[in-house]
C-alpha cells in the first residue's frame, strides 16, 4: 500500500492546524461580533465554549483522521461501514464551500488594501475618511469581485500543488510576526486617550447582556475559529503520525487561538472607544480602526502595510484548508487530479461568492431573512451548519469509536491523554450534545416564558 504523506514534523502538523485555526474568525470576525454582542460577556461565554465545546471536539476530530488515516469522507466510512455517518463528511464539505465563498470576500478586502497601502491612499487619513474609504472600497463591484478573484486565485494555486509543501515552511515564521505586530498596535490603543473605557467594555463582563443570540453567536464563533465541525481537522489530522499526541496538539491550538482573539480585542475596542466611534460597526469594525490606530505611530504606515500582509496570510492558510478537505475527497491522492480539481471547485466557489461580494454595493438592498447576502451565508455557515456538524461528530465519536481505540489514540506520544481521557470522554459524550442542543432550543425560544 502506498505510504500517506505525512507533515515533515510535529510543529509543521500544528503550525498548519494552527493556520487553518487562526484566521478571520479570530482576528476580524472575534472583535465585530464581540462589539454587537456584548463585549467582555461575550468574550467570556466565547472562552467557555472554546474550552469545554470546541477543545473536546478538535480532540475528536484528530482522533477521526488519525485513527483512519482517511479523508474526511473515508474516514467515517472505515470507522461506520456500510452506514449513513459519512454524512457528516459530506455536510462538512458543503459548508467549507459556502464558507469559502464569503471568506474570499473578506480576503479580497485585505488584498485590495495591501495594495491601496502601497499606493500611498492608506497615508495620514482621519477615522472618517479611512471609514469612507472602506465603504468605497468594499462598495465598488469592481475592486470586491477582484480582490475575491485574486484571493481564491492564491488559494487555488497553492492548494493544487499539494498540502505540506506550500503551507508549513511559511507558518513557521508568519505567526510569531503576527504576534509582534498584534503587540505593537495594543500598546498604541491602550495609550490612547480615553482608551481605558475600551478595556472595560472588552474585559468586563456585563451579565445584563447576555441574550439567547450572545450564546448562539459565541458557540458559533468556538466552532468557526477552532476549524471544527466541517471535518478539516479531520483531514489534517490523516497526515499526523502516531508518535505525536493529539491533546498536546490540541490544546496548543485552543490556547493560541484564544490568544490570538484577545490580542484582537485589545487592539480595536480601547481605539474604538478613544476615537468615539461605535463597538457595534460590524464587518467593517476591523478595516476602520486598525489604519487610524496605525496613523498614530512613526512610520505607522510601514507597520500597517506588514500588518495586513500577516493578515493576508493568517487568512489564506484558513482558506487552503477549506478547499483541501474537498479536492483531498476529489482527488483522492492523484497529483494531476488535485490540479484539475482545485481549479475546477476553487472557481466554482468565486462564482458562488460573487454575490456577497456585492453584497455590500449593489445588491446592499437584497436581503434574506432580514439580513444581506454576506451576513446570511455567514449566519448559515457559523450559526446552523457548524453547530449541527459539531453536534454529529459528537455523537458519532463515542457511539462508532470503541473506547480502546479512544485510548490508544489520545494516550499515544505523550502523558497526558491517559489523565485526561475520562474528562474528555464525558464531556465529548454528554456536555457537547446536550449544550448545542440546549443552545438551539433557547434560540427558539423554548425556554421563554
Ligand atoms: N478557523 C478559520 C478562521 O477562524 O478564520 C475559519 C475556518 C477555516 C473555519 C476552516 C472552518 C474551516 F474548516
Amino acid at each position: 500500500m502506498e505510504q500517506k504523506e505525512q507533515w515533515s514534523s510535529k510543529l509543521g502538523f500544528i503550525l498548519a492546524a494552527a493556520g487553518s485555526a487562526i484566521g478571520l474568525g479570530a482576528i476580524w470576525k472575534f472583535p465585530y461580533v464581540a462589539g454587537t454582542s456584548g463585549g467582555g460577556i461575550f468574550l467570556l461565554i466565547f472562552i467557555l465554549f472554546t474550552l469545554l465545546v470546541g477543545l473536546p471536539l478538535l480532540i475528536g476530530e484528530f482522533i477521526i483522521g488519525r485513527s483512519t488515516q482517511k479523508d474526511a469522507i473515508e474516514s467515517y466510512k472505515e470507522l461506520a461501514p456500510n452506514s449513513s455517518w459519512h454524512f457528516i463528511g459530506r455536510l462538512g464539505i458543503f459548508t467549507c464551500f459556502i464558507l469559502l465563498s464569503f471568506y474570499s470576500v473578506v480576503g479580497g478586502w485585505i488584498l485590495i488594501y495591501i495594495y491601496k497601502g502601497f499606493t500611498g491612499a492608506l497615508n495620514g487619513l482621519t477615522e472618517v475618511q479611512y471609514g469612507t474609504l472602506f465603504g468605497e472600497t468594499i462598495s465598488s463591484p469592481f475592486l470586491s469581485i477582484f480582490g475575491q478573484f485574486l484571493f481564491m486565485a492564491i488559494t487555488i494555486y497553492v492548494v493544487s500543488r499539494g498540502v505540506t509543501a506550500g503551507i508549513e515552511k511559511a507558518s513557521q515564521f508568519m505567526m510569531p510576526a503576527l504576534f509582534i505586530l498584534f503587540l505593537l498596535i495594543i500598546i498604541r490603543s491602550l495609550t490612547l486617550e480615553g482608551s481605558m473605557k475600551g478595556l472595560e467594555f472588552f474585559l468586563n463582563p456585563d451579565l445584563s447582556k447576555i441574550t439567547s443570540d450572545t450564546i448562539l453567536f459565541a458557540m458559533g464563533q468556538s466552532f468557526f475559529t477552532l476549524s471544527v465541525g466541517v471535518s478539516v481537522m479531520v483531514t489534517y489530522s490523516s497526515y499526523l503520525s502516531k508518535k505525536e499526541s493529539i491533546p498536546q496538539s490540541a490544546i496548543s491550538i485552543v490556547v493560541m487561538n484564544i490568544l490570538v482573539a484577545v490580542l484582537a480585542g485589545l487592539a480595536i475596542f480601547p481605539a474604538v472607544f478613544s476615537f468615539g466611534l461605535k463597538p457595534d460597526a460590524g464587518p467593517v469594525l476591523l478595516f476602520n480602526v486598525l489604519p487610524t490606530v496605525f496613523n498614530q505611530i512613526p512610520f505607522g504606515i510601514v507597520f500597517l502595510l506588514a500588518f495586513l500582509i500577516l493578515f493576508l496570510f493568517a487568512a489564506l492558510t484558513s482558506a487552503f484548508s477549506m478547499l483541501e478537505i474537498i479536492v483531498a475527497v476529489l482527488a483522492k491522492g492523484d497529483d494531476s487530479k488535485r490540479m484539475k480539481y482545485s481549479w475546477i471547485i476553487g472557481l466554482l466557489i468565486f462564482v458562488v461568492g460573487v454575490p456577497s461580494a456585492l453584497s455590500y454595493g449593489v445588491w446592499s438592498d437584497v436581503l434574506i431573512f432580514k439580513k444581506s447576502i454576506f451576513d446570511a451565508a455567514d449566519y448559515l455557515v457559523s450559526n446552523l451548519l457548524l453547530p449541527l456538524g459539531a453536534l454529529l461528530i459528537a455523537i458519532f465519536v463515542p457511539m462508532k469509536i470503541s473506547k480502546e481505540r479512544l485510548v490508544e489514540e489520545i494516550s499515544s506520544g505523550s502523558s497526558i491523554g491517559k489523565k485526561i481521557f475520562a474528562t474528555w470522554f464525558l464531556l465529548i459524550k454528554y456536555l457537547v450534545p446536550v449544550v448545542i442542543v440546549i443552545v438551539y432550543l433557547d434560540v427558539l425560544g423554548v425556554f421563554d416564558y
